[in-house]
């Protein structure tokens, strides 16, 4: 098949070596190449080296599109693995609340937080659904996300949990979705007395979920006054049963031993992970769990800790970061993320590229396809406006994407900062 796109003059292209996930002593090790070039088939990548032999071997259509980069850098496009992005209304309001010292909890416990945007939800159509997340997701691609988990779990009920799904679904947004069931959330009121049954309605859920081909994960809150380490544990393995991969919220105020549930049960991902142990560490370490961390929503809690993201490479494990975006935490830019991570868990730039495209793409199921800058993998790519990487942690807080290719096919270009 010949190429019918070639990206030309690239200062510098970064990738990762190998095939899976990058281990974290690895993650500060990308391939660069310097004078690259990319051809492209099909909307996939189908050469990648230096210019020179591109023109020399590729086999480029007459009228193929031909991009100059300029001396620029190029990246894989960036990959979201946990996100909170269909949902109605906002929290706007629960900021002064914050900001006097109410804590998450204390919030969600008086029926705000997860509970309030619950409400909000339920009375929203599904086009309106729609509407707002295709909205959230334009803005996302313009900072570069080219790929994005998308959770329900502002339903708490079939019927609604459902409509949040179909709402991903049937989104025609061209940013790549992984849709993943999130019916145990939150506790909702009419289950208060009995949160078991609650797990049981949302197994049923589950199956029927996984029968319609409507999400490819299942996770689960395990926190204090939400779901416990058992409760989890039997959602978990239900969804599991029910042919869904699984995830897991654990660690993020509480350790209830969410983390070692999920890597016990083969859990792609465990998330936020603010107070893990040695033992959950480890844990995801011989799973092969991805530990997926989220500094945005650390802010967003007034959390002054961190989670040990240096341990967590040293181990070996393949860290990932995310927006976490929900109505607690409104930030779609994953560059800002990429910031937090590199000025509050001491990550190198390097590092933070691993963790937002290949070591993402591996926690939402995408390895081999997303993430890479590799012959075969889909032709998702960012031109930014730098000579390289490093200058996205440098100059925080403005837009460093100056195009996004999206499968082969150039959606946005001149991006301001
Ligand atoms: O990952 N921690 C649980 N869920 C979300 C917050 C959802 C919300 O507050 O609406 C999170 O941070
Ligand atoms: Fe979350």
């Amino acid at each position: 098949m010949q190429d019918d796109m070639v990206l030309h003059n690239i200062g510098k292209l970064y990738t990762f070596p190998g095939e899976g996930p990058v281990p974290g002593t690895m993650m500060d090790s990308p391939t660069i190449i310097e004078g690259a070039a990319i051809t492209i088939a099909d909307g996939k990548i189908s050469m990648v080296g230096k210019e020179q032999d591109i023109w020399d071997n590729a086999d480029i259509k007459d009228d193929a599109v031909c991009i100059d980069c300029k001396g620029k850098c190029v990246v894989p496009g960036f990959v979201d693995p946990h996100t909170h992005l269909v949902f109605a209304g906002t929290r706007e309001f629960e900021l002064p609340l914050k900001l006097k010292g109410a804590t998450y909890l204390d919030i969600l416990n008086a029926g705000g937080g997860i509970l309030r945007t619950v409400n909000d939800t339920k009375a929203a159509s599904l086009e309106e659904l729609i509407a707002d997340l295709d909205r959230r997701l334009d803005r996302m691609l313009r900072y570069g996300t080219t790929t994005v988990e998308i959770k329900s779990g502002y339903g708490l009920d079939r019927t609604t949990e459902i409509k949040l799904l179909r709402a991903v679904k049937d989104s025609k947004h061209p940013i790549e979705k992984v849709p993943t069931f999130l019916g145990p959330h939150a506790i909702p009121p009419e289950f208060r007395h009995d949160p078991n049954a609650f797990i049981d309605l949302m197994i049923e859920v589950a199956w029927e979920v996984s029968k319609e081909g409507l999400a490819e994960y299942a996770d689960i809150f395990c926190e204090t006054g939400v779901f416990d380490e058992k409760q989890s544990r039997r959602f978990l393995s239900a969804a599991r049963d029910a042919g869904l991969k699984i995830k897991i919220h654990s660690d993020e105020i509480k350790n209830l031993g969410g983390t070692v549930v999920g890597a016990e049960l083969g859990a792609s991902s465990a998330d936020h992970l603010l107070v893990s142990e040695d033992r959950d560490l480890d844990a995801m370490k011989e799973a092969g769990t991805v530990p997926v961390l989220l500094p945005g929503t650390l802010l967003t809690i007034f959390e002054q800790r961190v989670p040990r993201a240096r341990e967590m490479m040293d181990r070996d494990l393949p860290v990932a970061i995310a927006t976490d975006i929900n109505p607690n935490c409104m930030v779609e830019n994953l560059q800002f993320i990429m910031a937090l991570a590199c000025y509050r868990l001491r990550m190198t730039p390097h590092e933070i590229l691993a963790a937002s495209t290949v070591n993402a793409a591996h926690a939402i199921g995408r390895t081999g396809r997303k993430g890479r800058i590799r012959e075969g993998y889909d032709a998702d790519l960012l031109v930014l406006k730098d000579p390289s990487f490093e200058h996205v942690l440098y100059n925080f807080g403005v837009n460093h994407v100056e195009k996004v290719i999206l499968g082969g096919r150039l959606l946005l270009d001149n991006i301001g900062w």
